[in-house]
């Protein structure tokens, strides 16, 4: 394996879901770049032809599965369609998620105590419930396939908690215990499974946050690093979990936070702004 193979997915079949915008879509097209022939899948069809449209130069086959995956049975025909018109699965990168917001696009940031029940049941199915669904269909795909590999797209929420996101952050620590028993599960299959955990990332989910200056100024003061990551640095690092070069990675939860999760003992001095969530 040279380094150059090793960081490529030449002619692997892979599913990639929340393929529409965001974090998907520049999975969708670093894969692509690194040679995968895609199924890409999404509520919005629209989407998905922008996405798809993005990934053409590349030359690769590229399909489009639409579904939502908050209806009983979608992920199972997402993956059928997928496996169906690609001959077959060598991986999944399972991106697709929620966090309930409000009609002006505003995260729902309630206390815990009170948020709505409804709220926590929408977030656990699409992004616990779809996510089982998936891979539990998708077995018999990548069980026969000699590279197979699966990356859930979890969360720094799902690794350190995350107050007021409560129903996001466990359903994102619940992928990664799935992550863990399927990895020990599925191994003498070859099959590797591992998540992904990003922390604060510019896409469509963020963008209040972003845009809004006292809270993003404050949730930017956790950050080390000092800034929000691009959707490309999230592809890249779910391309890594996906090619050779992480052929003897399995069971593993890969934190891409700008250092976020890591505990501030304060002595760096990184100043802290008046928080927004003061009475
Ligand atoms: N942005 C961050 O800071 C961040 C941090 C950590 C983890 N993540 C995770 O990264 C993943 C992608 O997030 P993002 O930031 O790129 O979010 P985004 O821009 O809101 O994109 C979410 C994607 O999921 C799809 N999706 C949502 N609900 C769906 C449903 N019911 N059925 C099928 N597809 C659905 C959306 O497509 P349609 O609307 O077309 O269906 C879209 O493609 C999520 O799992 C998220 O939890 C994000």
């Amino acid at each position: 394996m040279t380094t150059h193979t090793s960081f490529r997915l030449d002619g692997a079949r892979i599913l990639v879901t929340g393929a529409s915008r965001g974090i998907g879509k520049a999975v969708a097209v670093v894969f692509a770049r690194a040679g995968a022939d895609l199924a890409l899948s999404a509520r919005s069809s629209a989407a998905l032809k922008e996405t798809a449209a993005l990934t053409e130069e590349e030359g690769r086959t590229v399909v489009l599965v639409p579904g939502d995956l908050a209806e009983p049975g979608a992920a199972e025909s997402v993956v059928d369609k997928a496996a169906d018109a690609l001959g077959g699965l060598d991986g999944m990168v399972h991106n697709a998620g929620m966090l309930p917001s409000h009609p002006d696009g505003s995260p729902v940031l309630d206390p815990f105590q009170d948020s709505a029940q409804e709220d926590w049941n929408q977030v656990l199915s699409v992004n616990l419930n779809a996510t089982a669904a998936l891979c539990r269909r998708a077995h018999r795909h990548l069980a026969a396939s000699p590279r197979a590999s699966v990356v859930l797209m979890s969360s720094t929420a799902g690794v350190i908690g995350t107050p007021r996101m409560e129903a996001y952050a466990a359903s994102k620590a619940a992928q990664i215990s799935l992550v863990r028993s399927l990895a020990v599960g599925w191994a003498r299959e070859g099959i590797r499974v591992n998540a992904l955990c990003p922390g604060w990332t510019r896409t469509d989910m963020t963008a209040f946050a972003a845009s809004t200056e006292p809270l993003s100024d404050w949730l930017m003061a956790h950050v080390p690093l000092g800034r929000w990551a691009e959707p490309d640095e999230v592809a890249c690092a779910a391309l890594y979990l996906a090619c050779p070069a992480a052929s003897y990675l399995t069971g593993q939860a890969l934190v891409l936070d700008g250092g976020t999760s890591v505990p501030d003992s304060g002595l760096a001095g990184i100043p802290k702004p008046p928080s927004p969530f003061a009475a």
